[in-house]
């Protein structure tokens, strides 16, 4: 039990509103949102807001930790991944369990789940399917019941993680009824392939290279066929990481179809462009789908203001360099990802709220709420209402920083942003009404972390 605690004089975000209000909590839950100034009982603890946003923690929907491909692993664990999303102003994470070759997806998750504990904030899981057989039925409903609606799909990574057709459907078909949902990477695995071999024999396979190799045409295609299958089954679909406007308006369009269809995209994709593959370490900047030229970038990150972005992720991914460097030479060998659980809201914030593209509201509803609500979320995480767990980012809103790797809390050496200076920081964070960030100290490193158990995902709509 967390002692009683009153949040005085910020300005409360929420994704629909933003105004004045004093918090109140108790219990580890927030009780009341009040006239600022309203008397709180004996023994409550006062946190001074004054002049700060006070915002309901982030969630991320999109979080590998120790995720281990190929021959590489991540490396961070639950401890130190949720400790560096804290700093950031993140409360939830969303994992994935992805099988190992010949691994259950039920066995997967079950053994990801139990790491939630050794978290300082809580979590929740995506488990993953990547082969079709008699068992795959029954184990989806057992993770749906036990608190895993969303199965992540890849088109890409043969040998590892893609999925054909037929399994996409099958699972998207399964998971319709169960009140389940596919959360998919999408790109189309015969075009990367064809394009990195034609590479390769160019002598053009190496980091700097990396855009070329994984065309924008192969992602519109990819996402343009999975649509295609949920369509058909009138089945919820996510799309993680969509990294160009053209993949946003073909789910955009589903979606005035009718279609229970959603757009991730992930910081780096909103900020960063391929300009920095030309630069002196490309290895550093190498993802999938990766970076864009700036106006691929810049046209996705109008469809932020738009509404056509549901949510923001980070797709974090925590290599470090000497992992990066280590195959430079050949992108078919390297890890791909970057980290950036703890940069994504501060990132976020500088670029589209402190610019002044988007309005606060719109940041919490894209950062917390909607990944909060299309994860089974919704209402304890991703809101400041009554009731919901507190979590809490007081963010200060003119704070201007300069981004470094050795200020960061990511078990790495290195930030994708090193040297930006941005405006906009968390300065206090509480989890479950406790306080575990205050002025970039580490308050209570104590884990509390929870595995949530996510309700199902809104239905589909009726079938017709
Ligand atoms: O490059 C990325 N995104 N690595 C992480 C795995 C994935 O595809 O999400
Ligand atoms: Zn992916
Ligand atoms: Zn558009
Ligand atoms: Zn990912």
């Amino acid at each position: 039990m967390s002692d009683p605690v009153v949040i005085r004089g910020g300005t409360v975000a929420e994704a629909s509103w933003c105004a004045p209000a004093d918090v109140f909590v108790v219990d580890g839950r927030v009780t009341a949102l009040a006239e600022p100034g309203t008397p709180a009982p004996r023994g409550t603890a006062e946190i001074d807001a004054g002049g700060m946003l006070v915002l309901p923690g982030g969630v991320d929907p999109h979080c590998h930790v120790g995720f281990t491909s190929g021959d590489f692993t991540s490396l961070d664990d639950y401890a130190q991944c949720t400790t560096a999303a804290v700093f950031g102003g993140t409360t939830t994470i969303v994992d994935f369990a992805i099988p190992r070759p010949g691994q259950a997806p039920a066995d997967a998750a079950h053994a990801q789940r139990a790491k939630a504990a050794g978290g300082l904030c809580d979590s929740a899981l995506h488990a993953c399917v990547v082969d079709w057989d008699e068992t795959v039925p029954d184990q989806l409903r057992s993770l749906v019941a036990d608190g895993m609606p969303t199965v992540k799909m890849f088109t890409t990574y043969r040998g590892e993680t893609m999925a054909d057709e037929d399994t996409i459907l099958r699972t998207m078909s399964t998971l319709r009824d169960l009140g389940g949902m596919v959360v998919i990477h999408c790109e189309a695995n015969h075009i990367i392939e064809d394009t990195q071999t034609r590479c390769s024999h160019d002598g053009r396979i190496g980091a700097e290279h990396m855009a070329a190799t994984r065309p924008e045409l192969a992602e519109t295609a990819s996402v343009a066929e999975v649509l295609a299958i949920a369509e058909s089954l009138k089945a919820p679909v996510y799309f993680v990481h969509q990294s160009t406007p053209e993949a946003v308006e073909l789910v955009a369009a589903a979606r005035r179809r009718g279609l229970a269809a959603y757009t991730e995209s992930v910081a780096h994709h909103l900020v960063l462009d391929d300009g920095l593959y030309a630069g002196a370490a490309p290895e550093r900047f190498v993802c999938c789908p990766p970076l864009r030229p700036r106006p691929v970038v810049d046209g996705l990150a109008r469809h932020l203001a738009t509404g056509e972005i549901t949510t923001i992720g980070s797709d974090h991914c925590c290599y470090d360099v000497a992992q990066k460097e280590s195959r430079r030479s050949d992108v078919r060998a390297m890890p791909n990802g970057l980290p950036g659980v703890e940069t994504r809201l501060p990132v976020i914030f500088s670029e589209f709220v402190a610019g002044g593209a988007l309005p606060v509201s719109r940041f919490v509803e894209l950062t917390a709420a909607n990944p909060a609500r299309t994860n089974g979320l919704y209402p304890r995480k991703g809101t400041l209402m009554p009731g919901a767990d507190a979590d809490i980012a007081i963010w200060d809103p003119s704070a201007r920083w300069t981004i470094t790797s050795g200020d960061l809390h990511m078990a790495t050496d290195y930030t994708p942003y090193e040297g930006m200076t941005v405006t906009g920081r968390p300065r206090t964070v509480l989890v479950g009404g406790r306080v575990v960030v205050h002025d970039g100290v580490l308050a209570d490193a104590t884990p509390r972390g929870r595995h949530l158990a996510a309700n199902p995902i809104t239905p589909a709509p009726a079938r017709r």
